[in-house]
């Protein structure tokens, strides 16, 4: 039987390899995010397996008015759209505390709040054996002030998830990525010498690609990985020794 996938964030980066990776499984794949441009590139290189929507999973209103937009019935939700938004910005003032809670609020929109609004609008939708894949990070375990807060709350969301839907042989699982190229993460402000460190605190001694993760996506999206829920699958070559 066909199988459906949604992809927030599959216009560029993890949610392109992801797109790509689901693709090459079967599945048929709905690609989301906020400008047009990327998603129609990834459509192009995939092919008719691959259908594209605009929209802002962060915004309520958007999500209600785009329901009718998305499929029937869901197999896989991928819950990748997110970022740090303070990558790029202006740092607060110090001692201004509106500007640092708009800065923490912002993150909290895109990477907490996205994928619950987002999962929750398809909740009704999703199958029986059904996949929810959330895509946190190792900042979750090294801070990264509102961003790194929002993927561990991304953590707590997803682990009460799984057993919210748990029983209806569905899975939800968060896949943490390390330091990954191939994405526009950081707005082209990676400097030669952070990534360096970078490379040095892996096992691995590599930088991280969007296919090492969309890999590991593509298992939890897989009928095998039944019995894996509430859990955080790190990706990172050993910078972060998960738990
Ligand atoms: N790259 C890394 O080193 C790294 C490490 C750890 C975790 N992560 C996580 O991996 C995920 C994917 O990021 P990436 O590395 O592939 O970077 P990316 O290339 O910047 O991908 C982020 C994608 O999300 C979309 N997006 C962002 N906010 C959205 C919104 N409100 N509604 C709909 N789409 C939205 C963006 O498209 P639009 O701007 O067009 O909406 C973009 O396609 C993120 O959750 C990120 O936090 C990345």
């Amino acid at each position: 039987m066909q199988r459906t996938a949604v992809v927030t964030g599959g216009g560029t980066g993890i949610g392109r390899a992801t797109a790509r990776e689901l693709v090459a499984a079967g599945f048929e794949v709905v690609v989301i995010g906020r400008r047009p441009e990327p998603l129609a590139e990834t459509v192009a290189e995939l092919g008719s397996a691959v259908t594209a929507l605009s929209l802002d999973v962060s915004d309520p209103a958007a999500l209600t008015e785009a329901a009718p937009r998305l499929p029937a019935a869901v197999d896989v939700v991928v819950n990748n759209a997110g970022g740090n938004t303070d990558i790029g910005r202006p740092a607060p003032p110090e001692g201004d505390l509106v500007a640092l809670r708009d800065s923490w609020q912002a993150n909290l929109d895109a990477n907490l709040l996205s994928a619950m609004l987002f999962t929750e609008l398809l909740r009704p939708r999703l199958a029986e054996n059904g996949r929810v894949i959330t895509i946190g990070s190792i900042a979750a375990r090294y801070g990264a002030a509102g961003y790194g807060a929002a993927k561990a709350a991304v953590e707590a969301w997803s682990a009460g998830l799984a057993f919210s839907l748990g029983g209806r042989g569905i899975t939800a699982n968060v896949v943490a990525p390390g330091y990954t190229e191939d994405t526009e993460f950081f707005r082209g402000r990676m400097t030669d010498a952070r990534r360096t460190t970078l490379i040095e605190k892996t096992a691995t001694k590599r930088v991280g690609l969007a296919t090492d993760v969309a890999a590991v996506i593509g298992f939890l999206a897989s009928p095998q990985s039944g019995h894996v829920t509430g859990q955080v699958l790190h990706v990172n070559g050993g910078a972060y020794l998960g738990g």
